[in-house]
C-alpha cells in the first residue's frame, strides 16, 4: 500500500465569512439565513447574515449554498492502529464458531497482537492512514485511538506513537487510551495477576510519562480481565491523574460500569447487559454510554442495550465506529448513527447527539468539541442535505460537501 502523505499545514485556511448557512440545532431544528467567521483558524462569531459585525466585512467570503451545517463529528471509540486483518475468523463465525471460542482458541484479540507485534511503526502508520482518511472524509474532526494490541511496552508504546503522528500529521484531535489490558498476552498464560501488575507499574506510568496517555481503559469481561484487576488498573491510572473508561458488560454482566463509575470514568462503552444498577451510578458519576452497534451487528449479537432505560435516567449516550479488525471492521461513523437508530432504537436527534457532543463528552472534550465553540479551533461540515435526519437516514453514501477542521478547508 502506498498511502498518500497529508500535509495537513499546506490545506487553504477556512478564514473567512462562511454565509449562507443552515445551522442543525441540538433538537433536530435548523436556523436559516446563519454565518460563521473564522479568523486565524477560530470560530469567533455565529450569527444571523443580516447581523454581520462590521469590523469582519473585510475577511473573504464564502457562499455556504444555504447548506446544512453541523459541528464536526466525533468519533470516541476506535481500535484503528493495528496490524493485519480478520477475514477468516468473519468466516468461521459464519460458519457457527462464536467471538469468544475463537478467542479461547487462541485467535480473536491475540492474533491482531501477533500481526501488531510483527509490524513496524511505519508499517503500522501506512495502514492505520487510509482507515483515518475514510473516517475525516465524512467530517470526523477528533478522534479516540486506542492501543491494546501490542500487550508489552515497546508493542504498545509503538501503537500510541502512531496515534500521537496521526493527529499531527492530519490535522485532527486525536485522544490516546491506553488499553493494556485489552488480553492476556500468551507470554503471561495463566499468570494475569502478573500482568496486570506489568500493565500498573510499568507500561502505565513509562507510556504517560512519555505524554502517550490521555486516558485509560480496560476489558473486563470473562475472557479478559476480572473486576479486581479493573479496579487496579483504575488505581494506577488515578494516581497518575488519568481519566478512565471502560470496555463493560459487552457479554455478560461484570458489574463494570458501577465500577467505572464509581472512578468517575469518562464512559462505559458496549454496555448490552448493562444492569439498573450501573446505570443508576453511571448518571450519579456524569459517565457517558459509548454505544457500539457495528459489534453487535457484526457479532450477530441480540442482546441490546438498556437503551429505554439509559433515556429514562438521563445518561447521555454517544455512538462509534468501535473500529477494530475482530468485532468492527467499521468505517463510517454515519453508517453507526444509521444503525443505531435502527438495530438500537435511538432517535435521530440522539443519535447525532452521539456521534457530536455526547462523544465529546465521552473524551473529555466538550469545551473544545461536539458543538460550535466560540473561541476554540474551526470544527464544522457543510453536508449536501436538507435536514439533519438525513444524517442518519441515509448509508452507503458520502453526503459530505465541504470540512473545516482544526480551522483550515480539509476537504478532500
Ligand atoms: O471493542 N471488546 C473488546 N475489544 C474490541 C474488540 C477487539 C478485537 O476483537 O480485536 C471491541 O469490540
Ligand atoms: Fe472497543
Amino acid at each position: 500500500m502506498n498511502p498518500t502523505i497529508t500535509n495537513f499545514s499546506a490545506l487553504p485556511s477556512a478564514d473567512g465569512v462562511w454565509q449562507n448557512l443552515r445551522l442543525a440545532q441540538a433538537n433536530g431544528s435548523v436556523l436559516a439565513g446563519m454565518s460563521l467567521i473564522v479568523r486565524e483558524g477560530r470560530l469567533v462569531w455565529i450569527g444571523l447574515d443580516a447581523t454581520l459585525p462590521i469590523e469582519h466585512a473585510e475577511l473573504p467570503r464564502h457562499d455556504g449554498g444555504d447548506r446544512l451545517a453541523t459541528p464536526g463529528l466525533v468519533d470516541c471509540h476506535t481500535h484503528l492502529v493495528y496490524g493485519g486483518q480478520r477475514a477468516n475468523e468473519f468466516a468461521m463465525r459464519l460458519d457457527g464458531a462464536d467471538y469468544e471460542a475463537i478467542a479461547r482458541a487462541g485467535g480473536g484479540i491475540a492474533s491482531t497482537v501477533r500481526a501488531t507485534r510483527a509490524a513496524g511503526e511505519e508499517e503500522l502508520y501506512a495502514a492505520a492512514l487510509p482507515r483515518l482518511q475514510a473516517l475525516l472524509n465524512e467530517g470526523v474532526c477528533a478522534i479516540e485511538i486506542k492501543s491494546g494490541y501490542g500487550l508489552a511496552l515497546e508493542h504498545e508504546r509503538k501503537q500510541l506513537r502512531v496515534a500521537r503522528r496521526l493527529g499531527h500529521d492530519c490535522g485532527v484531535t486525536v485522544r490516546a487510551t491506553f488499553l493494556g489490558a485489552h488480553a492476556l498476552p500468551p507470554e503471561y498464560a495463566g499468570r494475569s495477576e502478573a500482568y496486570v501488575d506489568l500493565v500498573c507499574n510499568d507500561m502505565l506510568p513509562a507510556l504517560a510519562d512519555e505524554g502517550l496517555v490521555d486516558a485509560v481503559d480496560v476489558f473486563c469481561e470473562r475472557i479478559a480481565f476480572s473486576l479486581a484487576q479493573t479496579e487496579q488498573v483504575f488505581r494506577a491510572a488515578q494516581a497518575l491523574g488519568l481519566p478512565v473508561k471502560l470496555h463493560a458488560e459487552q457479554l455478560s454482566d461484570m458489574d463494570g460500569a458501577a465500577l467505572a463509575a464509581s472512578y468517575r470514568a469518562l464512559s462505559c462503552d458496549h454496555i448490552e447487559h448493562l444492569s439498573q444498577k450501573g446505570i443508576d451510578a453511571m448518571k450519579a458519576a456524569g459517565t457517558v454510554a459509548v454505544l457500539l452497534p457495528g459489534a453487535y451487528y457484526a457479532l450477530r449479537d441480540t442482546h441490546l442495550p438498556p437503551i429505554a432505560a439509559l433515556r429514562a435516567a438521563g445518561v447521555p449516550m454517544a455512538v462509534s465506529t468501535d473500529h477494530n479488525p475482530g468485532t468492527s471492521p467499521a468505517l463510517s461513523l454515519l453508517l453507526m448513527a444509521n444503525m443505531a437508530c435502527t438495530l438500537f432504537r435511538l432517535t435521530v436527534p440522539e443519535a447525532l447527539a452521539g456521534i457530536t457532543l455526547n462523544a465529546a463528552r465521552a473524551l473529555g472534550i466538550a469545551d473544545t468539541h461536539g458543538a460550535l465553540h466560540l473561541g476554540q479551533p474551526a470544527n464544522f461540515v457543510l453536508w449536501s442535505l436538507q435536514e439533519p435526519a438525513e444524517l442518519a437516514y441515509w448509508f452507503g453514501q458520502r453526503p459530505v460537501h465541504t470540512i473545516v477542521r482544526q480551522g483550515r478547508i480539509a476537504t478532500s
